[in-house]
């Protein structure tokens, strides 16, 4: 065991960053976008008008909203031969594969739109990236299911847009239900942007060393795909399907607190919120809003996850280490409800978090302190020593 090298740090810590897009208070459960909490703009807002809001920092009026949409609107479709791009992935690949090559792809088709440095340009990517992730996840799910593209229609909002290109074949059209799609554009809306989580965190690192916009998102749907992160939503589903009937619920419970066990509750719990995630809450109405929309009654997923969630808030191990459950506790039983599988539901979660990516991004390339971030270490490794040749070992 080489002697651990002794450390004297004699530097602190800096602040990650500044930044006026969201504010979160996990003690009260606090979510604003630009000072709006998350609970108003989900029940009076849409994700157009809130991506406007964390672009620009106030909510637009009439006409600058129609021509915003306008904008995002004509934008939607991608460069044809993405379509062959799409064609060399194997049809197994979880679309959150096909979604980090096809974006970081974009660079090489919309190279008229990456560069850093010129304010134009950086808008039109950011353009090109709202309107264009939702065509990229639902021909990422359309090809993993065998099925045609779509092409987006400029007649459908953004999230009918969506819901079509997801569901819609050539040999039967989808009917778009207006409560449907704003129950999806509200799904939009809470995953928008959360401050400086793990996936913000990598757009900024990424783009504070001058990397191109679609780079930068290509490297925050990767670290969004991870089961702690982004990945909760289907983790979370699908451990809800296994424990099965509320008899189980116990036994999991029982793991979760086990520390010998790596299992966790997925959708329980978070680096910030220490009370309830503000978003589960809309969340969870919606869900029963969805359910009875789509007269699915006594469904017994959304079961388990409510005596689970009753059962884990009533535990002295929860109470004590402050566990609630999060944004991705009930998402995954609206999006398996609608008929999403549950490889779509973090490409979801991308899609609605481009636009808090690409708002971050800005602020910070647009901050003329900002320098290239490089996060300090503590060395705890070996004392400087010499070579031996291999004879000598
Ligand atoms: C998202 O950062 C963001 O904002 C992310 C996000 C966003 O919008 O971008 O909000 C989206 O990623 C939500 C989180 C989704 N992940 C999950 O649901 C996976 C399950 N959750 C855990 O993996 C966990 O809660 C984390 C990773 C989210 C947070 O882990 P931490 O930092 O360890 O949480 P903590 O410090 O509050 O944990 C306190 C204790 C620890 O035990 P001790 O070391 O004190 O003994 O509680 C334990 C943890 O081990 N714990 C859990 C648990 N979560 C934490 N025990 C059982 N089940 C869990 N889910």
């Amino acid at each position: 065991q080489a002697d651990v090298f002794t450390f004297d740090p004699g530097f602190t810590s800096t602040a990650a960053c500044e930044s006026a897009i969201t504010f979160i208070d996990g003690d009260k459960g606090e979510l604003w976008y630009r000072g709006y909490p998350i609970e108003q703009l989900a029940d009076q807002s849409h994700f157009l008008e809130v991506c406007y809001l964390l672009l620009y920092g106030e909510l637009p009026d009439k006409a600058m909203l129609e021509d915003f949409e306008n904008r995002v609107t004509r934008h939607t479709m991608v460069h044809e031969q993405m379509h062959n791009f799409f064609r060399g992935f194997r049809r197994d690949a979880h679309p959150m594969a096909t979604m980090v090559g096809v974006v970081g792809a974009m660079s090489a088709f919309y190279h008229d739109s990456t560069d850093i440095n010129d304010e134009w340009q950086r808008e039109v990517a950011a353009i090109r990236l709202i309107a264009k992730l939702p065509t990229i996840a639902a021909m990422a799910y359309k090809y993993s299911i065998g099925q045609p593209f779509v092409y987006p229609q400029n007649d459908l909002d953004y999230a009918s847009n969506f819901l079509n290109m997801c569901f819609s074949v050539p040999a039967e059209k989808y009917k778009v239900d207006p409560a449907l799609s704003k129950a999806m554009d509200r799904i939009f809306t809470l995953h928008a942007d959360h401050e400086q989580n793990a996936s913000t965190s990598t757009v900024r690192l990424a783009g504070s060393s001058g990397a191109n916009p679609f780079a930068c998102i290509a490297a925050g749907i990767a670290c969004l795909w991870g089961p702690a992160h982004g990945g909760a939503n289907q983790a979370a589903l699908e451990m809800l399907k296994e424990i099965g009937t509320v008899d189980r619920i116990p036994e999991y419970i029982a793991r979760a607190k086990d520390k010998s066990d790596p299992f966790k509750l997925m959708g329980f719990g978070h680096r910030v919120y220490k009370n309830f995630d503000p978003r589960a809450k809309v969340m969870k109405e919606s869900a029963d809003e969805v359910l009875d929309l789509l007269g699915i009654h006594n469904n017994p997923t959304l079961q388990v996850a409510k005596e689970l969630e009753k059962i884990a808030l009533e535990d002295d191990y929860f109470i004590e280490k402050k566990l609630y459950p999060n944004v991705d506790f009930y998402s995954g039983i609206i999006l398996s409800a609608m008929g999403f599988p549950t490889s779509m539901f973090t490409p979801i979660f991308a899609l609605s978090r481009t636009v808090g990516w690409i708002a971050q991004w800005k602020e910070m390339i647009g901050d003329p302190q900002t320098k290239i971030g490089r996060p300090r270490q503590l060395y705890v490794g070996p004392k400087r020593r010499d070579y031996v040749p291999v004879k000598s070992r």
